[in-house]
């Protein structure tokens, strides 16, 4: 039986968060170890590259680190395909040819294109590149036949517009790309953790991540300093446990669900202090990060090894990105010499 296609890919902008490796790793590792299911998870480099032209060492530094994490969370090189967009030049010859199908002003009514140009201040000068990104998104999912794509809720409106392009390309051409189907997360506490200080997000430039790199004294002295329910002044206080950072994270991870849901009544019942929870919370991390930490090790000392599973990775790739493209090229009916 033929396997089927899952593709995702993650632009590497700086290194993964608990944040990242609760909405997608065990989704990922499951995926995985499904034998019906080919995983294929990429490093998109080159889409990094469409907003950070000026600043291309952020992306160039966080490769490896993206690599890394990747092989650190559990992915298995012998299972799933690892490679780098930038790897892999059959992208770009796919995404030329499918821009003839996308018009300007469609790309710019896309919704989370409109919202990145408005939180990175573009206004009227928009980088080409960057308003081509959906297409070359589209590129990365149909080179590699992929059925489904495993992203966030905030990807919606990209893979709407691959699904476009295939549908366009299949009527103009004949059917020759498969149909794209997006997956999103099950466990609502995993789709977005809130920051250790509250605000909604987790985002370096706000200093409210725990990284999947942090040693275990940073990983303590960040949750000891976690924001909590303001109101919950005295211990016998009833506590929120709902806008609380600390109880959405171990909503999140604590595998002991009779142990979080005794904990979530306590706390909101009144009786018990924040800093037993922080500690609780700092356990659960650390049976999580300490694994991940030992390999991170590993393959920081071993480069070479990291580096050689993805050259495997991309040549793996890049054998069902040409044949794609050539079906592609035959289809649209490019010269043959
Ligand atoms: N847009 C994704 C991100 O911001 C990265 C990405 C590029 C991607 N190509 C993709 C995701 C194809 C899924 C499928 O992280």
């Amino acid at each position: 039986m033929e396997k089927e296609i899952v593709l995702t890919g993650m632009r590497p902008t700086g290194k993964l968060h608990i944040g990242h490796y609760v909405g997608v790793m065990p989704r990922f590792l499951k995926i995985q170890e499904d034998t019906s299911k080919q995983l294929y998870l990429f490093i998109a480099d080159m889409q990094a590259l469409t907003d950070n032209a000026k600043n291309p060492v952020k992306v160039s530094n966080s490769v490896l680190e993206v690599a890394i994490d990747y092989l650190s969370c559990g992915i298995d090189p012998t299972k799933t395909t690892l490679f780098i967009q930038s790897q892999i030049p059959e992208l770009t010859e796919i995404t030329m040819y499918y821009a003839n199908l996308v018009t300007v002003s469609r790309l710019q009514r896309n919704p989370t294109i409109k919202e990145e140009i408005k939180l990175r201040n573009f206004q009227n000068s928009i980088p080409a590149g960057f308003l081509m990104y959906p297409v070359s998104q589209a590129a990365d999912i149909t080179a590699f036949n992929a059925k489904y794509i495993p992203v966030g809720e905030d990807q919606a409106p990209l893979i709407e517009q691959a699904r476009e392009v295939v549908e366009d390309f299949n009527r103009i051409y004949g059917e020759t790309l498969v149909m794209p189907k997006m997956i999103l997360p099950e466990n609502e506490a995993a789709k977005r953790l809130p920051g250790t200080d509250g605000h909604n997000k987790m985002s370096k430039s706000l200093n409210n991540c725990i990284y999947l790199s942090d040693d275990s004294e940073t990983v303590r002295k960040k949750v000891m300093s976690m924001y909590t329910d303001p109101n919950h002044i005295r211990v016998e206080d009833p506590g929120d446990t709902k806008n609380n950072p600390v109880f959405i994270y171990l909503d999140a991870l604590c595998k002991d669900r009779e142990k979080f849901q005794e904990m979530k009544e306590h706390y909101e019942r009144g009786g018990l202090g924040d800093v037993a929870c922080k500690k609780y919370l700092y356990q659960v991390l650390e049976e999580l990060l300490e694994p991940i930490r030992q390999k991170r090790k590993y393959y920081e000392d071993h480069l070479d090894e990291v580096k050689e599973i993805y050259r495997k990775g991309c040549l793996a790739a890049r054998e069902n990105a040409k044949e794609t493209l050539k079906r592609i090229r035959k289809a649209i009916g490019i010269i043959e010499l």
